[in-house]
């Protein structure tokens, strides 16, 4: 097993296929004599609520659970509301380990009510999306969306454990795997060259060569995110790294209504349209775009730009919460690796370099 230790939050990453059967015991020896709240949704809660539930009962944690619909629209204040109920009924108290069964939707949502129930109580992330186990579930963010703005209502908040089972993965739809391989993708290009590697290596042989090689594979992203977040735990500074892709990414998310690409499909798109660009103006090592270019398309990440106006996209960047005033920072590769954040401004990505 790894075990990562997330030093700003004192909290602990455990990393192993079958953990999950595990979770209960471990619960124990960190909250003992507790009761527990599990929060999921309903695509979830058939596959792993049952054995989740056996665990603690078997651990002796007694537990009740709460399921919402899945999807986007669960990170919401009606939610939020909905699962502080639920923990009134079931007399929570800030010893009790409240648990986010499923992807990031359930991660942000129960993050953000555990953060600030009782002022407070331990949040145990049990990410079960490939884009929750390295991403989402890390890091401390959480946040309902308010008034169709994602993410706006929020805070900063550590889980005490998180338990990330490859296993859990197999049952991902094509569509749900390929989402998180594009942050996959980005961590290998921010700084981490091997990882690079191993995916060119294991991408020809799709999605069984990837999971030949998943322990590796998420290993060397949490520790990545870890590491960049412990520098800047509030994101005021070097996390805007983890951003790279992300801000073309969040302009076609937005100008779609985010019902059209996937993020992680907007991300591969951005990645792969600012590499072009930086290279093209010769601030990225020649060959960088092709290399990139490659990986994505041997993963069937998409590339392409959907046809919106070029003007949509402009307005959608500068609306963008984190553009703060005329500069944007974006985060360019100077090689496969290796980034470093250029202040430009909406623009680099109209005006003709090509
Ligand atoms: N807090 C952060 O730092 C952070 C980072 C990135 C994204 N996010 C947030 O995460 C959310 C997206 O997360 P997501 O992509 O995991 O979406 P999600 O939670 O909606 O999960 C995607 C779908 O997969 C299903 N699912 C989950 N696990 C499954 C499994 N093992 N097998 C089969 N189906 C499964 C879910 O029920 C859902 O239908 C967004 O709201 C985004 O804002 C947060
Ligand atoms: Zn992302």
């Amino acid at each position: 097993m790894h075990a990562l230790h997330m030093t700003a939050s004192s909290g602990e990453v455990l990393l192993e296929s079958g953990i999950f059967r595990d979770v209960g015991t471990i619960l124990a020896r960190h909250f003992p004599r507790s009761r527990a709240a599990v929060i999921t949704d309903d695509h979830v809660a058939p596959l792993y609520l049952s054995p989740l539930l056996e665990t603690l009962s078997l651990a002796g944690i007694p537990a009740s659970a709460h399921v919402f619909p899945a999807g986007e629209s669960a990170k919401s204040l009606a939610c939020l509301t909905e699962l502080y109920g639920f923990l009134q009924e079931n007399r929570m108290t800030r010893t009790d380990p409240v648990i986010a069964l499923g992807g990031g939707v359930i991660g942000d949502l129960t993050g953000l009510a555990a953060a600030t129930w009782l002022r407070g109580v331990p949040l145990v992330q049990v990410p079960t999306t490939l884009l929750a186990q390295v991403d989402a579930s890390l890091g401390g963010k959480t946040a309902v969306d308010f008034q169709g703005v994602k993410n706006l209502i929020g805070t900063f908040y550590q889980p005490s454990l998180v338990f990330c089972d490859p296993c859990m993965l197999r049952t991902l739809s094509p569509a749900q795997w390929r989402n998180g391989l594009g942050e996959v993708v980005k961590y290998a290009c921010i700084g981490d060259p091997d990882l690079f590697t191993l995916l060119e290596e294991a991408a020809p042989r799709g999605r069984e060569g990837l999971m030949k090689r998943i322990d590796t594979l998420l290993l060397r992203c949490i520790e990545q995110k870890i590491r960049v977040v412990e520098q800047d735990v509030r994101d005021t500074g070097i996390r805007m790294i983890l951003n790279f892709g992300h801000t073309l990414a969040h302009a076609l998310e937005a100008c779609q209504n985010f019902e059209g690409l996937s993020h992680g499909e907007a991300v591969s798109i951005g990645m792969d349209r600012t590499t072009r660009l930086s290279e093209a103006r010769g601030l990225t090592e020649k060959g960088t775009w092709a290399r990139l270019h490659q990986l994505l398309t041997s993963l069937c990440l998409e590339t392409e730009l959907p046809p919106i106006p070029s003007s949509a996209l402009l307005s959608a960047m500068q609306m963008d919460k984190k553009h703060t005033g005329r500069v944007l920072h974006l985060i360019i590769l100077e090689r496969i690796g290796a980034c470093r954040i250029l202040d430009t401004s909406p623009s680099f990505f109209f005006d003709p370099a090509d």
